[in-house]
């Protein structure tokens, strides 16, 4: 297992929740029909095709960057308004959200198009349905089931610890969303390309130095990178 994950799925308190979540990221398959579906492997696998983490790497530093989020919002909950978060449920959710998202890519000529599986079913059906078929708690199952929200998803957060789940998914994936647009705009500016797989990192790289250096620095980076990477 990926260490940056196993140091979260190691928080778990309840035992036997901790071995469900670990049973399901060693083996992260999904069988329908007669046919075991497994996609991309989680190491290498993004989080998004194109709006974030698009990236070769993306979906594990989705869940971490989710995962620390989601710990500071229960820190929020329970040091400034004194109140009640179960953390295993919320660590058990972010590592979990997206499990089968990678089951749902392939890796097509550079870059990343929905498999089969995934033009027929979206990951939270997909999670969702493999949760309840391993016995996990029915509160899991809705932070799943509500980590996009009730406008993008099936249901609302109906639960302190769905919607910490929910709000710090969807604070990561704008977070890297909204720097991954800003670098490609700026590098089509100063290059009139966009380098290709740009990672969340080579995004922060590009918008900090035009913050420091203006365009000029952007130039930089960007030529930095196209050395680094085929466009
Ligand atoms: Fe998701
Ligand atoms: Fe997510």
């Amino acid at each position: 297992m990926n260490i940056r994950i196993k140091n979260f799925v190691d928080l778990i308190k309840d035992r036997g929740l901790r071995k469900k979540v670990v049973d399901i990221i060693e083996n992260p398959q999904i069988r329908i029909g007669s046919t075991t579906y497994s996609g991309l492997p989680l190491e290498s696998s993004p989080a998004g095709l194109s709006r974030h983490h698009s990236y070769p790497g993306g979906f594990i530093e989705h869940v971490i960057a989710t995962s620390r989020i989601a710990l500071a919002l229960c820190d929020v909950v329970e040091d400034v308004y004194s109140g009640k978060v179960d953390r295993d449920q919320v660590l058990a959710g972010t590592i979990l959200h997206d499990i089968f998202k990678p089951l749902t890519y392939a890796e097509i000529d550079g870059g990343y198009m929905p498999t089969k599986l995934g033009e027929r079913l979206d990951h939270l059906t997909l999670v969702a349905s493999e949760l309840i078929r391993r016995s996990f708690a029915l509160d899991i199952v809705h932070i799943v089931c509500a980590h996009h929200g009730g406008q993008a998803g099936p249901t609302w957060p109906r639960t302190v610890e769905a919607l910490i789940c929910h709000l710090a998914d969807s604070t990561d994936s704008q977070l890297s969303g909204e720097v991954l647009r800003a670098a490609r705009y700026l590098s089509r500016k100063v290059s009139g390309e966009e380098p290709a797989l740009l990672t969340s990192k080579e995004a922060f790289e590009i918008v900090h130095s035009k913050t420091v250096e203006g365009w000029e620095g952007v130039d930089k980076t960007v030529q930095n990178i196209k050395r680094e990477k085929p466009y």
